[in-house]
């Protein structure tokens, strides 16, 4: 058997025992082989877009003879995926923007017995906020350090309740009210962005005062982390 790195391994944290799996984005197919081989779910398809990557995935599947539980599947999000295959589904380590894409166009995703485990490499806040406008919830969130990156999972069920998204939820989600270091080093990340983009805006606009009222809280929040 083979180790999952600290990101890959937060998302495995929120499979359920005996789940189906999809793992959408799969690429070399760790998490679903890993969930194999240590007996914590009961089938996976691993899906990518691509040839070559479902060639690595095939690959690992093979070596770590995890084929009786994962198979493979072309497909372009899920839109070639049944819901029957998957009680849980992972996007890990693409854009928020195309995991908001992927989760919009599936109709499936909207129903409460599935759950969703999203781990967006860039734009989160673009996740989150779709999460919140379009009735999934986002019931847990833990923050992860990988290869000295730092990374947040979250774990979301539809529910059918629009939620307004604040602006610090946005960029943070559930890590508010979580204080470990890996959240206090996430959020110390983004603000940093924040910090950055601030710069641009004149200080008179609405969005200057906005985005300052939020990077004070951010710095807050974040306080005693230095990279
Ligand atoms: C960086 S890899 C992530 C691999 C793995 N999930 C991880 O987190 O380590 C991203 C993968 O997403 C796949 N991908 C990109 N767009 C996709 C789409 N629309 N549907 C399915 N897979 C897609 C790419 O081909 C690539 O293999």
């Amino acid at each position: 058997m083979f180790r999952l790195d600290e990101r890959l391994a937060l998302c495995a944290e929120f499979v359920r025992e005996g789940a189906k799996l999809a793992d959408v984005g799969t690429d070399h197919a760790y998490l679903p082989v890993w969930l194999a081989c240590s007996g914590r779910i009961s089938s996976a398809v691993a899906c990518d877009v691509r040839v070559k990557p479902l060639e690595n995935a095939k690959a690992n599947i093979t070596k770590y003879h995890a084929g009786t539980i994962v198979s493979t599947a072309l497909s372009d999000g899920l839109d070639s995926i049944s819901p029957d295959l998957a009680d849980d589904v992972v996007f890990a380590g693409m854009g928020g923007e195309l995991i908001t894409k992927i989760i919009m166009r599936t109709q499936w995703l909207r129903d409460g017995n599935k759950r969703l485990i999203l781990q967006p490499m860039s734009r989160a806040d673009t996740l989150r906020l779709f999460l919140c406008e379009n009735g999934f919830h986002i019931q847990e969130e833990k923050a992860c350090i990988s290869a000295g990156k730092s990374y947040s999972v979250m774990l979301c069920v539809y529910d059918g309740m629009k939620r307004t998204c604040s602006d610090v939820f946005q960029y943070i989600g559930l890590l508010e009210n979580d204080h470990s270091y890996e959240s206090k080093r996430y959020i110390y990340v983004i603000n940093e962005k924040l910090k950055k983009k601030l710069k641009g805006f004149d200080q008179n606009s609405d969005e200057y005062k906005n985005l300052y009222q939020t990077v004070s809280h951010l710095d807050i929040l974040s306080e005693g982390v230095t990279l």
